[in-house]
């Protein structure tokens, strides 16, 4: 998709964070914008936000949805429609939260909750819309859909059992996706962040009543690690620039970074992990010890080089932050290192 003034465009999780950016960055090139999100009091300030950006009122709706729930997309896919006289031509699923915690301490409300958003919802938006984007654009118009998804969904995560397994799922539905949509005319991107400055480190606080009861240790200390962390997290404007320079360019995986070579080193890193997962356990942890003294060397090798790339940035428990991604005391079978003391 090239072509994006005067078109229509619907973010989910566009309150906040990197919805919230990307709502700035296709609204600034001209787009009608929906952000749906569930929280109404960030929508009214993410309004006045994109106004104060530049974004005229009149190009803005913002809808308060529940986005795991169908018949609320369903309501709110049929409001653009009324608003704006059409089905998006580019519809970017960003809606997501996270919670850290050992992937044997989760609960049934852990999994639910997690996968409710960052999977399930990605599904309700496409099933809602890709039949009415292929109606009403196919061969006619340019049409695209993209979602956000994560590095994390090319790792196998240890303390983010449920959000990597969605974020996996949601790359392998994206790849469908763009092979699908072609025949039509249609595109489909999928947007893997490493660390983005956002919210989301704030997510357990809105963690909906019926999901609350969580195998994790969150604290308000848990949390204000987690801020501290995606405090450091690449700009949302700079990372929707990005994703629309790969959407311009039809790129499938939209990799954190204008020079993606940099992150696709991590990638092969991954996919290497994976293939590793096939040997006996002898010859996995031998390549495995062999590819951390090859890291270390490269960091060391990076620090001293001024024209390579900076290792990845530290991060510190700042002061009255507590470690996250531990599991709740009480839960007797879980390991008293991965507990809360
Ligand atoms: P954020 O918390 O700033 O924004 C996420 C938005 O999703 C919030 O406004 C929230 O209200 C909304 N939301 C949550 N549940 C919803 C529901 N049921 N229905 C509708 N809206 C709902 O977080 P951020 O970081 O901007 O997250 C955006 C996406 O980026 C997520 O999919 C996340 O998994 C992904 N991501 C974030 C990273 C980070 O470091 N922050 C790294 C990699 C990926």
């Amino acid at each position: 998709m090239k072509n994006f003034a005067g078109k229509i465009c619907f973010i989910t999780g566009g309150a906040s964070g990197a919805g919230l950016g990307q709502a700035k960055v296709f609204g600034k090139a001209g787009m009608k914008v929906t952000i749906a999100d569930i929280r109404q009091e960030a929508l009214d300030k993410a309004v006045e936000e994109l106004v104060e950006y530049g974004i005229p009122r009149e190009n803005i709706l913002a809808i308060k949805a529940d986005l795991t729930n169908r018949e609320e997309y369903k309501a709110a896919a049929d409001k653009v429609e009324e608003v704006f006289g059409g089905p998006p031509h580019l519809l970017i699923q960003t809606a997501g939260v996270n919670a850290f915690g050992p992937i044997e301490a989760s609960t049934f409300d852990d999994f639910d909750w997690v996968m409710g958003v960052c999977l399930d919802h990605v599904i309700n938006g496409l099933l809602i819309f890709v039949p009415r984007m292929i109606k009403a654009y196919a061969h006619k118009e340019e049409f695209h859909v993209a979602t956000t998804s994560s590095m994390g969904a090319f790792m196998a995560g240890p303390t983010t059992g449920p959000y990597s397994a969605a974020k996996a799922a949601v790359n392998n539905l994206m790849y469908s996706y763009a092979e699908a949509l072609k025949p039509y005319g249609g595109g489909a991107t999928v947007l893997c962040p490493g660390n983005i400055r956002s919210n989301i480190g704030n997510a357990e606080k809105y963690r909906p009543e019926k999901f609350r009861n969580t195998g994790y240790h969150i604290s308000e200390g848990t949390i204000k690690t987690l801020n501290a962390i995606h405090a450091q997290g690449i700009d949302p404007i700079e990372l929707a620039e990005i994703l629309k320079e790969g959407i311009e360019n039809g790129r499938i995986i939209v990799l954190p970074s204008r020079d993606p070579s940099s992150w696709a080193a991590q990638l092969r890193v991954q996919h290497q992990i994976i293939e590793d997962y096939t040997l006996t356990a002898e010859e996995r942890e031998a390549k495995a010890k062999k590819r951390m003294e090859e890291m270390q060397k490269a960091f060391a090798q990076a620090a001293k080089d001024q024209d390579s790339p900076p290792p990845p940035p530290r991060w510190e428990i700042p002061e009255g932050g507590e470690p996250f991604g531990l599991a709740r005391a009480d839960l007797d079978w879980v390991d008293p290192n991965k507990k809360k003391k």
